[in-house]
C-alpha cells in the first residue's frame, strides 16, 4: 500500500528514527561527493498555493539529486486555481507521477488529494501543520546534540502549523515542550489536547515565554503572522511584543542553549537580530539540513 506524510501523527516512532538516520547517511555520501539516484526516472509534482523558497529548492534540488525529476506546478496556472474537482487532479496526477508534494491552505484539502491519490503524498504544509519542517529539526537537534535524549524544547510565539507540528512530535517522542503564546493565539486546541493525553505533562502551555524558556536547551520561535495572515500584522506585532526571543529571554534558558527558526524570519519581531546571527542560533545549518531530509522522505515514500 503507498505510504503518505500527511502529519507526524500518523507515524510510528520508528519511522522518525528510520527517518533521521537515512538523511544523516544521505548528507555524508553528498559530502562525499558520491552520486547516490534511487529514484532515477520518477518525478515528484510539487503544487504551491503559498510561496516557498526553502521547501521548494530542496524537494526539487532533491530530486535531481536522486535521479529524478521535479515538476513545479504552481495551482494559478493549473486547472487546480480553476476549480478542477481535487479527486480528478489526484487520480490523473497518479497515472503522469510518482509522488505529490502539495503546500496548501486547508489540512482537509491534502488529505482529499492523498485519499484519492494511488501516489504517495506529502504535506509540504498547510494553516495546521508542517510535517517536513519538524521532521527535518528533529534531524539538526540529534546532529547537533548526538540524541533527542533529554530534550526540553521551548516554542515561543504563535500557536501555528509549525507549533502543532512540534506538538505531534513531542507526544510521538516524549521530549519535553513548553510552548509559550499570548492568549487567543494557541495551538489547535485538538492537537494540544490530544498531545496532553498521550505525553502528560511532558507537554505545557505557557502565557509566560520566561516559563516556558526556564532551563531549555532548545528554544525555537516562528513568524507571528503565517502566510495568509499578513493583514493581521499590525496588530499582532503588538500583542506577540512580550514573545520576542532575544538575548533577555534566552539568560533563563540552559547554558548550552541551541535557537532555531524554520524561517523566514523577521529579525526585530520575533526574534531580535543579535541572537539569530549570534553564536547559538542553528539557523543556516537547520535550514540545509531541509535538502538532508526531504531526499530520505522521498526515497522512503517513493
Ligand atoms: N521553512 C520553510 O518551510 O521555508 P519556505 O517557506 O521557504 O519553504
Ligand atoms: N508559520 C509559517 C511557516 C513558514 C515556513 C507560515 O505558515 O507562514
Amino acid at each position: 500500500m503507498k505510504k503518505d506524510l500527511l502529519n507526524i501523527s500518523d507515524l510510528e516512532r520508528n519511522d522518525i528514527g528510520v527517518i533521521i538516520e537515512k538523511s544523516c547517511w544521505l548528507k555524508q555520501l553528498l559530502k562525499d561527493g558520491q552520486s547516490y539516484t534511487p529514484l532515477k526516472g520518477k518525478t515528484l509534482g510539487m503544487i504551491f498555493d503559498k510561496s516557498s523558497t526553502r521547501t521548494r529548492i530542496s524537494f526539487e534540488v532533491g530530486m535531481f539529486q536522486m535521479g529524478g525529476k521535479a515538476l513545479y506546478l504552481n495551482s494559478r496556472d493549473t486547472q487546480i486555481g480553476r476549480g478542477e474537482d481535487i479527486g480528478d487532479t489526484a487520480r490523473i496526477m497518479s497515472r503522469y507521477l510518482n509522488g505529490i508534494m502539495i503546500r496548501t491552505y486547508e489540512q482537509s484539502l491534502v488529505e482529499a488529494l492523498a485519499g484519492e491519490a494511488t501516489i504517495p503524498v506529502i504535506n509540504g504544509l498547510t494553516d495546521l501543520l508542517h510535517p517536513c519542517q519538524i521532521l527535518s529539526d528533529l534531524f539538526t537537534i540529534s546532529e547537533k546534540r548526538g540524541s533527542l535524549e533529554g530534550m526540553r524544547l521551548a516554542y515561543v510565539g504563535d500557536g501555528n502549523n509549525v507549533a502543532n507540528s512540534w506538538i505531534e512530535a513531542a507526544a510521538k517522542l516524549r521530549f519535553h515542550l513548553a510552548l509559550a503564546c499570548p492568549e487567543g493565539y494557541d495551538p489547535d486546541g485538538t492537537i494540544l489536547r490530544k498531545g496532553k493525553d498521550e505525553a502528560g505533562d511532558m507537554i505545557a502551555l505557557y502565557r509566560d515565554p520566561y516559563e516556558a524558556v526556564r532551563e531549555a536547551n532548545v528554544v525555537y520561535t516562528d513568524v507571528w503572522a503565517s502566510m495568509g495572515q499578513e493583514h493581521e500584522l499590525k496588530e499582532r506585532i503588538e500583542i506577540f511584543s512580550a514573545f520576542q526571543v532575544n538575548e533577555d529571554l534566552l539568560a533563563v534558558a540552559a547554558k548550552d542553549v541551541m535557537v532555531m527558526h524554520c524561517l523566514p524570519a523577521h529579525r526585530g519581531e520575533e526574534i531580535s537580530a543579535e541572537v539569530i546571527d549570534g553564536p547559538r542560533s542553528v539557523v543556516i545549518d537547520q535550514a540545509e539540513n531541509r535538502l538532508h531530509v526531504q531526499k530520505a522522505i522521498m526515497e522512503i515514500l517513493m
